[in-house]
């Protein structure tokens, strides 16, 4: 079976500027996948290119096995936020979700209004006028439009932008409870800490260049600490160092930071519970985060280039 989403070889060069860079990823059913890179990285052209709403240079990129173009019928199996959902803002939520299902061709007896409000979560809110409503609510109102029409893919360019914690929650709730229903999911972000507790799996981007990818668990494996607190110091420090994929041991507060090439941070614990050390904590903050700044130094350009100091042309439709 094909993947829901392949990206293979894509580049998107607007003049000068290489904006996506041989990009190549694939998505299967029930993923939630996360494009993760620093602003400018080529996130939303490559979500762009995907959606048919942008030509790529080289390179192709295919939907449920097909490659799309403005209008293929694929893109009725996918709901998408790129860039701000837009609404009118003097137009009540339920009023902006007609209009623009409509707008399509769509008969409004057909869309899944019921899944979409339910999803998103707005309640009574939908009779309001848009412009009472908080970034976040505008936001969830973006995902019920994206949900009208039952899809299977959902691509969602930096969906918490802007909002506040509380609303990040839901929007990531959201989330989950879409991939629950085994839709699949791709979106973009360039918070590590949401990728990691939102995403199976991801691809790192920088430069319009694929960094890394794989699960997000393989991704953190691949660098980073962890933050060890036991009974014992002395003894869990030589018990560590011991272990081949280990490479420092180092002391931090009241415990241990662990470098490890290899191996997750449960080996750490097993190796420590077998020597007989009772483990307080075990922990891996910021292990995406370091894993990401590791890479992202790894693939700088040696010269000093801003490409995210250009021109953010062309985001209108
Ligand atoms: N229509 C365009 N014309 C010219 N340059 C563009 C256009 N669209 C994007 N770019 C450039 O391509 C690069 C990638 O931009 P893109 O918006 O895809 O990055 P991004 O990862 O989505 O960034 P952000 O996190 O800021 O949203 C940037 O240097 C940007 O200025
Ligand atoms: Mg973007």
């Amino acid at each position: 079976m094909s993947a829901v989403v392949e990206v293979e070889g894509l580049t998107k060069r607007f003049g000068e500027v290489t904006a996506v860079d041989e990009l190549s990823f694939r998505v299967e059913q029930g993923q939630v996948y996360g494009l993760l890179g620093p602003n400018g990285a080529g996130k939303t052209t490559a979500l762009r290119c995907l959606m048919g709403l942008e030509r790529p240079s080289t390179g192709r990129t295919r939907l449920f096995g097909t490659e799309v173009a403005p209008g293929s019928p694929e893109l009725f199996r996918v709901g998408a936020i790129i860039e701000q959902a837009s609404f009118v803002p003097h137009l009540s939520g339920l009023r902006n979700l007609r209009l623009w299902w409509e707008a399509g061709g769509g008969r409004w007896a057909d869309a899944d209004l019921e899944t979409a409000l339910a999803v998103a979560q707005i309640d009574d809110a939908i009779d309001r006028k848009v412009k009472t409503y908080s970034q976040g609510m505008q936001q969830r109102l973006g995902f019920a439009r994206a949900l009208l029409g039952r899809p299977e893919l959902l691509v969602l360019d930096e969906p918490t932008n802007g909002l506040d914690p509380a609303e990040i929650r839901v929007v990531r709730d959201l989330i989950h409870r879409l991939a629950d229903e085994g839709r699949t999911v791709v979106f973009s972000s360039h918070h590590l800490s949401e990728v990691e507790q939102t995403c199976s799996h991801a691809v790192v981007v920088n430069h319009g260049r694929r960094v890394a990818e794989g699960t997000v668990a393989s991704l953190i494996g691949g660098a980073g600490s962890v933050h060890v607190e036991v009974d014992d110091v002395a003894r869990a420090r030589a018990v560590l160092a011991a272990l081949p994929e280990v490479t420092s041991v180092s002391s931090q507060g009241l415990g241990l930071n662990v470098e490890q090439r290899t191996g997750s941070r449960a080996d750490l614990g097993a190796a420590l519970v077998g020597a007989g050390i009772r483990v307080e904590t075990l922990t891996t903050q910021n292990r995406l985060e370091e894993a990401f700044l590791v890479l992202m130094q790894a693939t700088e350009p040696p010269g000093p280039t801003d490409r995210s100091a250009a021109q953010h042309g062309g985001t209108s439709r």
